[in-house]
């Protein structure tokens, strides 16, 4: 299903509406159902308004069950008002730190829209309990509460206890019809849990939604993790959310909920595989120039291990004279050198600059002329791509490998792709590594090689790294053939072979784009196939 579809329900910004007469829904929306699509049906053709805001819950610290994480709840809402005329659905509450309660939902919505008035919708089950909600009060003299009336509703009760609203507090309370319904999250997330069909009581999109991610279907995972690794969680999903899009955050909750089952079935850290997953394609959207900073910084800040390094380094060296010194890859296998730190990535505009920072210790001195050469960004790019010797180099690099199918797939490549391909595509492991380690302050090195080699793998790997490299590629948003064999043996708890059918896997699909794998790839292939 496209998701670009569903983008007319999805709003960027609050600014259109300033002023404007609005309705607000909140609410966790796990999952999305029916009388949800119904509430707000009702609520907008009632109420005289421009527009009826649905914004699904954030961090809610109030509540005791754990919620699905707020892309898919987000994701849910969208599908499920799709269609319906002047209804978005917003992520501002998902966003903003600062927002628990639905009084600092109104109050940020005032501050940043003053819209004019703001009904807030509720259901009349919570209109008894009201002056329970935080800062009732407060809440009662900045909206208009637009209260859903089911025809089963005690009638006489509503309107006694708005009179009573109206009267002590100053509140101001409108009533619209809607179809009764017994429908309920919970009893919805029950029946889900026990793998039973929502169909028919979730609109059609969002029961596509669940089945193609099987949001519900991670109980055993979301469990095993302890309060405070499930609170890291949900503030990493948090803080990682303007790194995204929508659509890539589907994939890395995705990858995050998968690489937690994969790494449960492996006596892996749950929390650790969780953490990488959500942030492993972080630095995909990043310009090229600042992928690029970002990754040689991380590559040559010693945060993988200097004996896994060497495997692929001593190729690497032995080849050397084959290659040309401006190689990419050269730098990568070559330049690990200690002492690189964020700040001065960051805080440094010149690369050069970062260079001399990154590469102050005594480390290969050829290695190192090798890449203070170039002094700048442009010529880096300029010369990576122009590499005039990597066809003798593939040739000699893949002599000794005895895959014949990996062996032609590079062979047949032109150096171009093969170079385009290393520099663009692949550059946000690496660069992703560094953003986690300075943006969303990971500093658990397992974390940060697992994000920085699942574009690649490597040879040596962590069970961390397989684990998010599988991930990536077999979670459920992926649909590739020979799937079913890696997921099957990456869950009995046999990684390696798991791994052995992936790297395979993706050699033929980048055969067929004509690509060629990147040399870490080839590496780790030829470790696990021989093991
Ligand atoms: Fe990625
Ligand atoms: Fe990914």
């Amino acid at each position: 299903m496209d998701i670009n579809m569903f983008n007319m329900s999805h709003l960027d910004s609050l600014e259109r509406f300033k002023g404007q007469s609005i309705a607000l829904l909140g609410g966790s929306f796990d999952p999305f159902h029916n009388a949800h699509r119904m509430l707000v049906k009702s609520a907008v053709e009632a109420l005289p308004v421009e527009a009826l805001l649905v914004m699904p819950l954030g961090w809610a610290p109030h509540k005791t069950t754990r919620m699905r994480l707020a892309t898919f709840r987000y994701e849910m809402s969208i599908r499920g008002v799709y269609g319906i005329p002047r209804v978005y659905v917003s992520d501002e509450e998902i966003k903003t730190p600062a927002i628990s309660y639905t009084i600092d939902t109104v109050t940020h919505l005032i501050n940043k829209i003053s819209p004019d008035p703001l009904y807030l919708v509720i259901g009349s089950d919570s209109f008894e309990a009201l002056p329970s909600w935080r800062c009732y009060k407060e809440l009662a003299l900045k909206v208009v509460f637009a209260v859903a009336r089911r025809g089963d509703d005690d009638m006489e009760k509503l309107h006694t206890l708005a009179e009573r609203y109206q009267k002590e507090d100053d509140a101001h309370v409108v009533f619209f019809k809607m179809p009764p319904s017994s429908l309920s999250s919970s009893n919805l997330r029950t029946a889900l849990r026990q793998g039973k069909s929502v169909e028919g009581a979730c609109p059609e999109k969002v029961v596509g939604l669940i089945n193609t991610y099987r949001i519900y279907d991670f109980q055993d995972e979301y469990d095993a993790l302890s309060e405070e690794s499930w609170s890291r969680i949900r503030s990493t999903e948090q803080a990682a959310w303007r790194y995204y899009t929508q659509k890539q955050r589907l994939h890395v909750v995705s990858v995050a909920q998968y690489a937690a089952r994969l790494a449960l079935a492996n006596g892996v850290d749950l929390e650790k595989a969780f953490i990488a997953g959500l942030l492993h394609d972080a630095a995909k959207n990043l310009p090229v120039k600042e992928r690029l900073l970002l990754a040689e910084a991380y590559l040559t800040s010693h945060l993988f291990a200097k004996d896994a390094a060497k495997v692929i380094r001593d190729v690497a060296l032995s080849n050397k004279n084959k290659l040309a010194s401006s190689d990419q890859s050269v730098k990568e296998f070559g330049s690990y050198y200690e002492g690189s730190d964020y700040h001065s990535v960051l805080l440094n505009t010149s690369l050069s600059e970062t260079r001399t920072t990154c590469l102050s210790d005594n480390s290969s001195s050829e290695m190192r002329t090798t890449c203070l050469s170039d002094n700048s960004l442009s010529e880096i790019q300029t010369s990576c791509l122009s590499d005039n010797s990597s066809s003798e180099m593939r040739t000699s690099y893949l002599s000794n490998a005895s895959s014949s199918k990996i062996r032609n797939s590079c062979l047949n490549d032109n150096e171009t792709l093969w170079l385009t391909s290393l520099n663009k595509s692949l550059l946000h492991g690496p660069a992703g590594a560094m953003l986690a380690k300075n943006i969303f302050g990971i500093y658990e090195p397992d974390i940060l090689d697992a994000i920085c080699f699942h574009s690649t793998a490597r040879p040596n790997m962590t069970s961390l790294e397989k684990v998010l490299y599988l991930a990536d590629k077999i979670a459920y948003d992926r649909t590739f053939k020979r799937l079913e064999p890696i997921r099957k043996y990456s869950q009995k708890g046999d990684l390696d072979f798991a791994m052995h059918l992936c790297l395979e896997e993706t050699f033929v699909a980048l055969n067929r784009k004509g690509k060629i794998p990147h040399p870490f790839s080839i590496a780790a292939y030829e470790e696990i196939r021989d093991l």
